[in-house]
């Protein structure tokens, strides 16, 4: 599949791919901001990132398939109430969403997904409607994550809907520590100045503000707890060991349903880091969405004849959502070529169902099938279901260890 990502942040829609496993053959980012490029590209090499939108001449686009984005809410957020926030069609938030539009009729791309904040005008809403010629979907983050985070989609994705609850607590996500709320307030791109003593930290927690806070020591009843020279004591005064801290960038990472470490290693901030998770999208709720594109996967085009080596079957299985006890065991080194891996986060199921860690290069080009195709070349078949039923009568020839090259 061929994506334009316009407003491309920390590619959270190329997160949601990968995690479908939906093939990518190109993937071409607009983006402006430098520290949300380099999150982009330490996870996802390949990337073309092209910079500023309004630099952009889309009809060098034709012929890809999705085109996805949501340009900067920042003019329009409910959170600009007071402070210039734009509530009609003009304005640089409409001029930044025009670009989008201008995006998806210069280049014809057929499937889009636009998102942007739920906060913004009912004219604006409107006008974006029209522009697209329907409604959007209203989904919250709380659905698939332990965020609450009210957003708008507009796409024509066949099948897209809002998912199920599935019941995510924010308990669940937290590193140490103890929190009283069933979600976590809507993580914006300044929680990252949710920092400072321990009577800040409280009075944004529990004043009206968007400060979600986790309590370490054991806070058995927040509310009897007082503030006492920044420290946290019963009320005859005595300390109790309790503190409140922000959450952390891993928190953060999970409350997007980002893999931990997603924004690590790139030479990011901490401050950096969870400003770009906070303009992020929430991968749970956009692969949701791109679900019925995985049929992409499996488009593999002509094939190039051309003998390579032989996997059994399940060697092609690729898996994700390793647990930590899985990382553990794998060595930090792609077996197929051999390079460094950051952060293992697939790897490939053996013949003995043993797990050998993969690269992202190597991933792509596992699911491109362009391995599979050596296998139908070394076989000599035409289809995959030939391919396997070619293996089931010369099991002697492929359970050999040359998959490793
Ligand atoms: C709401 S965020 C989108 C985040 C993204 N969906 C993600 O997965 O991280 C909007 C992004 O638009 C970027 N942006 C703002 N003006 C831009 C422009 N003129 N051209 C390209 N990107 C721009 C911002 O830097 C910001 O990262």
């Amino acid at each position: 599949m061929k994506v334009l990502s316009l407003f491309d942040g920390i590619a959270c829609g190329r997160e949601a791919l990968r995690q479908l496993n939906i093939y990518v053959e190109r993937y071409v980012a607009y983006e402006i901001e430098q520290s949300a490029i380099n999150i982009a590209l330490n996870n996802f090499p390949d990337i073309e990132e092209r910079g500023d939108v309004f630099d952009a001449d889309f009809k060098e686009f034709k012929g890809f398939d999705l085109l996805i984005g949501g340009s900067p809410c920042t003019n329009w957020s409910i959170a600009k109430a007071g402070h210039g926030r734009e509530t009609t069609n003009s304005g640089i938030g409409w001029e930044l969403f025009s670009q989008y539009i201008r995006a998806w009729k210069e280049s014809g791309v057929p499937y889009y997904l636009y998102e942007n904040n739920a906060s913004m005008s009912k004219e604006i809403r409107n006008a974006i409607s029209e522009a697209f010629g329907h409604e959007p979907l209203e989904i919250n983050s709380a659905l698939v994550s332990a965020q609450t985070r009210k957003r708008l989609y507009w796409t024509n994705i066949p099948g897209a809907c809002v998912p199920e609850d599935q019941g995510i607590k924010l308990s669940s996500i937290i590193e140490h520590g103890v929190v009283d709320r069933e979600k976590s307030l809507c993580l914006a791109r300044r929680y990252a100045g949710f920092q400072g003593s321990q009577s800040y930290l409280c009075r944004r927690y529990f004043g009206k503000s968007m400060g979600q806070a986790v309590f370490e020591g054991n806070p058995a009843n927040l509310k009897a707890l007082y503030l006492q020279n920044d420290r946290f004591t019963d009320e005859e005064g005595e300390a109790t060991g309790c503190i409140i801290r922000p959450m952390t960038v891993t928190e953060c990472e999970r409350l997007q349903t980002l893999p931990d470490g997603y924004t690590d290693g790139a030479g990011c901030t901490r401050v950096q880091r969870i400003e770009a998770i906070g303009n992020g999208w929430t991968v749970n709720v956009i692969v949701h969405l791109m679900k019925s594109l995985e049929s992409f996967n499996y488009d593999l085009g002509p094939a190039p004849i051309e003998a390579g080596f032989i996997y059994t079957p399940s060697r092609l299985d690729v898996v994700g959502g390793l647990t930590d006890d899985d990382v553990n065991e794998l060595s930090d080194t792609c077996e197929v070529c051999g390079k460094p891996i950051k952060h293992i986060k697939n790897a490939v199921v053996d013949v003995n169902e043993k797990l050998h860690p993969i690269c992202i290069d190597c991933e792509l080009d596992l699911r491109a099938g362009l391995r599979l195709r050596d296998m139908m070349a070394s076989a000599n078949v035409g289809t995959v279901d030939a391919l396997l039923r070619w293996i089931e009568s010369n099991r002697h020839l492929v359970d050999k260890p040359e998959f490793m090259r």
